[in-house]
């Protein structure tokens, strides 16, 4: 399974650079999808898998995998996106019983939300991601003839450029409810890039919305350099994440999110482990420990 995928993080599909990485989230969920105990059941995932070049040699059972659950990549942290997959599935699920009826997922890459999720008849599903990647997916989930469960409104943007134009261009109402998702993503986005996304999801939503993200902990991206998390994926499918995340200082969005008046919750992925009674618990020179999921919401005034 050794890999040599070029580097480069503007590379605009799915073959290399950061979008590679919507590859690696959709092996897991396949992955995950076929464990008797799954968190989370994603169809689609394994489709994508097989449909691109870069990862035809990739596993989406963990039977295929020689050394299976012992594996970094494909044991642990595969089942650490299997956890991610669930958590935010539930979030999303959760909002939008409440007030929420559109749903922003940024930097969406390969989620099949919108075909595998129950929704709201009347809610309505924004992917933002570049246009290679949507590009791709389109293909292969017109290919499958699968059909969205919701109203599904691909973007095709580069969250470093004007996505507020796009996204209203779009049918995105900021005078209604919304519920926003960044799941992976905020690592690989420049640090002003990341300050512009928080202070626009603050000013395009009413109270009542909410928003999900995680970060890492920029102490944590030093600590745990040669992580075996890290190291399994550049050795085995040559996915060189400390390569592609931004290498600038990270800015503290929870903390600007409290400052604007949201109550914001954080967690690291072992309170869901815990919760679920399976998923990644603490190990020692763990790049998953350094992980948060932040939770936040927009009170009425
Ligand atoms: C690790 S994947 C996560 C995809 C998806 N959120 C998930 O969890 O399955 C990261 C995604 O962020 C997207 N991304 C990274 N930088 C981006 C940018 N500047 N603009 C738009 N999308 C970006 C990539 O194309 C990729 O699809």
């Amino acid at each position: 399974m050794a890999g040599t995928a070029p580097q480069d993080t503007d590379v605009e599909g799915v073959d290399a650079g950061v979008g590679l990485t919507a590859l690696l989230v959709a092996a897991a969920r396949a992955i995950e999808t076929h464990r008797h105990d799954s968190l989370a059941q994603d169809a689609y995932a394994e489709h994508f898998v097989r449909a691109a070049p870069a990862c035809a040699d990739w596993p989406v059972r963990i039977e295929q995998v020689p050394d299976g659950d012992g594996n970094p990549l494909w044991g642990r942290f595969a089942r650490y996106f299997g956890l991610r997959t669930r958590v935010l599935d539930d979030f999303l699920l959760r909002s939008v019983r409440t007030s929420a009826r559109q749903v922003v997922l940024l930097g969406a890459g390969l989620d099949t939300r919108a075909f595998r999720l129950d929704w709201p008849s009347d809610c309505v599903v924004f992917e933002i991601d570049r246009a290679g990647v949507l590009a791709f997916k389109h293909q292969v989930l017109t290919d499958l003839t699968a059909s969205p469960k919701v109203k599904r409104v691909p973007v095709p943007v580069d969250l470093r450029a004007d996505w507020v134009t796009a996204l209203t261009t779009a049918g995105f109402d900021p005078a209604a409810p919304s519920v926003w998702l960044a799941e992976g993503l905020l690592f690989y986005l420049p640090s002003p890039a990341e300050t512009y996304l928080i202070d626009t999801v603050d000013r395009l939503t009413t109270e009542g919305s909410a928003l999900a993200f995680e970060a890492k902990l920029e102490k944590d991206l030093q600590e745990y350099r040669d992580s075996p998390i890290y190291t399994a994926t550049r050795e085995q499918i040559g996915i060189d994440l400390l390569h592609l995340f931004d290498k600038g200082p990270r800015p503290d969005s929870a903390g600007g999110l409290t400052a604007k008046g949201w109550s914001t919750s954080m967690h690291t992925p072992f309170d869901f482990s815990r919760r679920h009674r399976r998923g990644p618990l603490p190990e020692p020179n763990d790049a998953l420990e350094g992980n948060r999921w932040v939770f936040a919401h927009k009170p009425s005034p």
